[in-house]
């Protein structure tokens, strides 16, 4: 006899909330995940961070940091970008593009996604 591993859809928020919110963090069953909505889309994360478990989804939503470049490829010293957004985890900083889930300096870290859909109003998860 095999185990099998059954799946179930779980209707975790409202679009329209989710939109003024930008992101929730719910508990399904004990799996605690992170849901976002940036630039028209919605993404799921598994709240456990790569580098030492980190409540990741709970950490500050800010814009990815660049460096300007002015006329004569000269610095402008930092910026921000005007749209793209990290997560930051709270425990030591870590940051992950929020739509991409990648660490911005090394694209084999990442969050572990989390299958999520929108329905209507009902934005719905597969766990
Ligand atoms: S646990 Fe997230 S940065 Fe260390």
């Amino acid at each position: 006899m095999s185990a099998e591993t059954v799946r179930r859809d779980v209707v975790v928020a409202g679009l329209s909330d989710l939109r003024e919110r930008e992101r929730i963090v719910v508990d399904v069953d004990g799996l605690e995940l992170g849901v976002y909505f940036h630039a028209g889309e919605v993404r799921a994360w598994h709240n456990v961070c790569p580098h030492q478990g980190g409540p990741v989804c709970q950490g500050k939503i800010m814009p990815r940091t660049v460096q300007l470049v002015r006329e004569g490829r000269k610095s402008g010293g930092p910026g921000f970008h005007p749209t793209d957004r990290n997560i930051v985890c709270p425990w030591h900083g870590f940051e992950f593009d929020i739509l991409t889930g990648r660490h911005p300096a090394d694209s084999r870290v990442g969050l572990r996604p989390i299958p999520v859909r929108v329905e209507g109003d009902d934005v719905i998860v597969t766990i």
